[in-house]
Parts: C-alpha cells; sequence; structure tokens
C-alpha cells in the first residue's frame, strides 16, 4: 500500500527533528535521476517546515554500464562523478544535515563529507516502509542497550541447528550502531534500521557458516533455494560450497575479479520487531533495498567486502549482506541470541 504525502510529511517533520535540524540549520537534499520523488518532495518540505535552509544537490550516477544490476548495494562505493565534482563536494561539506536519496555509502567522499562534521541521513527505501519502521527513541535505545554488550566484546561465536560454527575476534574496528537518525554531528545512518554490527580484527575469522533454505542473499534479494556451506579461515571466505545457489553467489563474487570481494565485512544482529523477514517475498526486487531483512529482529547478518565504512582500506565494490535465521550468537561467551531470538536485556 502506497501513503499520503502528508502522512510522510509529518514522519519527515518527526524523524528531522530527531536528527537535532534546528532552524537556519544548512540542509543539502541529494539526489539522482532515479531517486524516489516521493522521499525528496516530502523531506524538502518538512526540512522547510522546520526553517532549514535548503540546497538541492542532483548528481548523475555513473558505472551503471559495469554493474550487473540496477541495485545500489549490488556495486558500491564508486558509482557518482562526486570524486570529480567538487563544488557539490563542497556544498555537502557545508551542509549540516545532508539527506541522500542517490546513496553514497561506501565511497570515500561520504567519509570525507562526514569528517567535515556533516549528519547524513540515507533515505532510499520505499516510503511505505519507511513509515512503517519510523525510527524512534525506544528503537535508538535497544541498538544503545545492544552495544553495553558489543563495545567490550572480544569474541563473537555465532552457531546454528543447520551447522554454523563461526568466530572471530572484535576491538580494531569501531561498532556500527544504526538507529535510522543521524543525530550527532559527523554521524551517518539509514532510515529504517535498527541493528549493530561490527568489523572482525583482521585475519581472525574462522569457522563455518551455513547459508540455509530460507535465509536471505543480499543484494541478489532472493531466498537461498539451497544450503550453501562457507568456509571461513583468516577472514576470507576460501570456499562457497553446495548446489546452484552456492554456484550463483561464487560466480557473482568471482565476476569483480577483486579478491577483497571474499574478506568478511560487517558481522552482527537485527533488532527490530517491526521488520520482517517475509518482506523480501513481497515486494519486486527492484523496489527496494530490503532493510527489512537486514533489521529483522534475532537475525545473524554477516556480510563480505568492503571496510572503509569502518575506517579499513578495502574498497571493493562487491558487497554481500546475508541474514540468517535461527542462529545463536555470543560475545565473550554471554547469549545475544538464541535460535534467532534476542536475548540480552
Ligand atoms: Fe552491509
Amino acid at each position: 500500500m502506497s501513503i499520503s504525502n502528508a502522512d510522510f510529511v509529518i514522519a519527515w517533520k518527526n524523524v528531522l527533528e530527531q536528527c537535532q535540524l534546528k532552524p537556519g540549520e544548512q540542509v543539502a537534499i541529494l539526489t539522482s535521476d532515479d531517486s524516489n520523488m516521493q522521499i525528496v518532495e516530502c523531506a524538502r518540505t518538512a526540512a522547510g517546515l522546520l526553517g532549514g535552509i535548503i540546497t538541492m544537490i542532483n548528481l548523475p550516477m555513473i558505472n551503471g554500464d559495469k554493474a550487473l544490476s540496477r541495485d545500489k548495494s549490488g556495486y558500491v562505493g564508486q558509482t557518482t562523478q562526486l570524486g570529480v565534482n567538487t563544488s557539490a563536494l563542497a556544498a555537502l561539506k557545508a551542509a549540516d544535515l545532508v539527506v541522500d536519496t542517490l546513496q553514497l555509502l561506501f565511497s570515500h567522499e561520504q567519509e570525507e563529507i562526514l569528517k567535515s562534521g556533516t549528519r547524513m541521513l540515507l533515505a532510499v527505501e520505499p516510503p511505505e516502509t519507511m513509515l512503517r519502521m519510523i525510527p524512534s527513541p525506544e528503537a535508538k535505545n535497544k541498538v544503545i542497550a545492544a552495544n553495553r554488550y558489543m563495545e567490550p566484546a572480544k569474541e563473537m561465536t555465532v552457531t546454528s541447528k543447520a551447522g554454523t560454527d563461526f568466530r572471530c575476534k572484535l576491538g580494531q574496528y569501531p561498532v556500527l550502531l544504526q538507529y535510522g537518525l543521524a543525530d550527532e554531528p559527523g554521524r551517518w545512518d539509514h532510515w529504517p534500521s535498527c541493528m549493530i554490527a561490527r568489523w572482525p580484527d583482521e585475519g581472525s575469522a574462522e569457522g563455518l557458516i551455513v547459508i540455509d533454505e530460507g535465509d536471505i542473499l543480499l543484494p541478489f534479494k532472493r531466498y537461498a533455494a539451497d544450503k550453501i556451506y562457507l568456509t571461513i579461515e583468516k577472514g576470507f571466505v576460501t570456499k562457497i560450497e553446495g548446489g546452484w545457489t552456492a554456484e550463483y553467489m561464487k560466480s557473482f563474487m568471482d565476476s569483480f575479479n577483486d579478491p577483497d570481494a571474499y574478506a568478511m565485512a560487517h558481522v552482527g544482529w537485527g533488532l527490530e520487531n517491526r521488520a520482517n523477514w517475509t518482506t523480501l517475498g513481497l515486494y519486486d526486487r527492484e523496489a527496494a533495498l530490503s532493510m527489512d531483512a537486514r533489521c529483522f529482529a534475532g537475525n545473524f547478518l554477516f556480510s563480505t567486502g568492503p571496510n572503509t565504512e569502518a575506517g579499513g582500506s578495502r574498497d571493493t565494490p562487491c558487497h554481500l549482506d546475508i541474514p540468517l535465521r535461527g542462529c545463536s550468537l555470543s560475545l565473550d561467551g554471554v547469549p545475544m541470541t538464541k535460535d534467532g531470538v534476542v536475548v540480552h536485556d
């Protein structure tokens, strides 16, 4: 079901207020030719109602001819002309708040903008999904509460009845807290989000991850048709075995011809009770990024590829996000999820 502009403007006003938007602040709304115009127009109206000084910045996309799909998470990091568009980059760095409907995530330019103190809120999911999972103080508190365990943790272990037996060390890279609000200087977030994650220490990820039938593969936006067995050694996926789904996944990763594509990236768990494992089956694949899949409560979300977002140097455009059901995740032996259910306070 679609939503009305009136409801969406009210939601945007709420979210921008939670992002600490104050009258007189500079708001840049970043668009491209494929931006969702309901998001753009309702964000612009709400920012105006709150007294923001608005600048619209439209950038052409590039690399469409290199990516294997139109999905913005299927080829990340180097997809805009911002690297050579110095005037647009200067404007974004000068803004107090950027609403990103284009998806700069994983780009060097995003890191540069954030370092200048600009707050950035990514907004690319379908408006009705954003409204269903509107950020709230309660959702933020859940993520902050999870971080009481994540921040001091030295080791993550994950097991499942399907056969997953994974472990990694933690501490080298910062925690990724996503609750859908860019509410502090230099903070990036994505509306909708409610999850916590961290990158394993370099070379420490080891074990076996079993993607079970029905688990979700992103950016393919498909449920796995059969089991995939991933062997992880010294921080890299070294074997991808199984049936045709495994063959498909391996073939996609191989197509980038980049060893960094096989690195383990962020690992964590979803905390959003309003997100649904089933939603992916109800949308056309090009209609959404599927934050439902990334955030549903109790998932074990692991990923492969880049770590620039965490301050690392791997900037491969190949990034897979894979949320598993039914896993038990512990930090330093303390259970965070048990059989796919959040159990920490
Ligand atoms: Fe990811």
